[in-house]
């Protein structure tokens, strides 16, 4: 052969489709000006900034040194999944059966199996506007359509059965809700959420709680939805070890999912990742001791702290924040007052401070070109440091 043969890229309408992650561009401008030399205040990304706990890093070197490298069960080692169910036990109340606990590869892969195991396509799905941006994507690529409720601080950012009751029309087959929310911080009450699951088993619909930012709440107790009793089996719940557990990069999350849909599960993860990480899995049954919970709370505690210096100097400074978020890193801003095109809001702001936040586009379309999302990612220094500057360079815009 003295030539290549050509080839026309062949590409799927549904991956054409996909929308990038606006933030990601956000990074690398800001890794650039690191590059560069310049200071950065990093409040784009959405993980925490600690590493993960010592002691699991060496659970998991342990597990690796014995040999413990092979795949596990798809639905995850059995310890990990009984451990879990503990865990709901002892932090919830919430009586979990560990048969319908399953570990999966992060809670992305999770939210992916239960859509690909409830939704047809053209079936109709129910989301928040704005909300965790990949759950639009995943229902794209199953040919299912969204259906997005604009939510605002009248509601905290939240979904609320009024809104479902009003929105209602045939075809929908599952509502998606996270408590707390990315990109807001607020939380649902789980009076509200027990209504919307009843109201929504009565229409043979799924709702989705994703509570992956369960642990990480401020001024109140850490709750889920499966402490409720006489769940209806519509709910399936979604969790992961990335971000109260601080295990981003180990790829952890798991679903606790309703009975009749375990061996669907089972099946579609046996074909599509076939098991989730093992050393992984034995970092993960090692952060559910009691000692690691103890160290995770003292972070959950800096995180609060953190939130509570950075809502009171931007209160400080006159902002307006018309919400106080309840938990994970972030507060969702409106910055109408100061711009209406946030993606340029945020790139200005970078370029001349050297202060990383994410625009809204990436949540939605509600309004997302007069808000931002700030991640307390950072220490309460840095925080402080931030408000003055991003003060100091809304004033030089005037
Ligand atoms: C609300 C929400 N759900 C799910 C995820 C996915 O996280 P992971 O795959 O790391 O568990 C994220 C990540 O930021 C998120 O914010």
């Amino acid at each position: 052969m003295t030539q290549k043969t050509p080839f026309t890229p062949n590409i799927s309408k549904v991956a054409s489709a996909i929308q990038p992650f606006h933030v990601m561009k956000i990074l690398a401008e800001a890794k650039a000006l690191e590059v560069a030399g310049q200071e950065i205040i990093h409040m784009e990304i959405g993980e925490p900034d600690f590493s993960s706990l010592q002691c699991i890093n060496q659970a998991a070197n342990q597990a690796v040194q014995k040999g413990l490298t092979h795949y596990t069960p798809t639905m995850g080692l059995p310890a990990l999944r009984k451990k879990l169910a503990h865990f709901y036990q002892s932090f919830y109340q919430a009586e979990v059966n560990p048969n319908q606990v399953m570990i999966t590869p992060g809670s992305s892969t999770a939210l992916q199996l239960v859509l690909t195991a409830t939704l047809n396509p053209g079936d109709k799905v129910i989301l928040a506007d704005p909300a965790y941006p990949c759950n639009r994507q995943f229902v794209n690529l199953l040919y299912a359509e969204l259906l997005t409720i604009p939510v605002s601080h009248e509601t905290q950012y939240q979904l609320n059965l009024e809104q479902l009751k009003k929105n209602w029309q045939d075809g929908i087959k599952v509502v998606m809700v996270a408590s707390p929310s990315n990109p807001t911080g607020t939380v649902i009450e789980q009076t509200e959420l027990v209504a919307m699951a009843e109201f929504l088993a009565e229409k043979n619909v799924y709702l989705i709680v994703d509570e992956i930012y369960q642990g990480l709440v401020y001024d109140r107790p850490a709750e889920s939805v499966l402490a409720n009793q006489n769940l209806p089996d519509n709910v399936i719940v979604i969790n992961s070890f990335s971000k109260f557990f601080g295990m981003t990069g180990w790829r952890l999350g798991w679903t606790v999912a309703p009975k009749h849909l375990i061996p669907i599960l089972d099946r579609l993860g046996q074909n599509l990742f076939l098991a989730a990480p093992t050393p992984s899995q034995y970092a993960a049954l090692r952060v559910l001791d009691d000692d690691a919970l103890c160290e995770l709370e003292q972070r959950r505690q800096i995180f609060e702290n953190r939130r509570n210096t950075l809502y009171h100097a931007m209160l400080n400074e006159g902002f307006t924040l018309k919400t106080l978020p309840q938990g994970a890193f972030y507060l969702y801003w409106d910055v109408s007052d100061f711009t209406d095109n946030a993606q340029q809001f945020c790139s200005a702001l970078l370029q001349n401070t050297g202060v990383a936040i994410t625009p809204g586009k990436d949540f939605g379309q509600f309004n997302a070109d007069t808000h931002v999302r700030l991640a307390y990612t950072t220490d309460e220094e840095n925080l402080q440091l931030a408000v003055k500057k991003i003060t100091a360079f809304i004033k030089t815009q005037r």
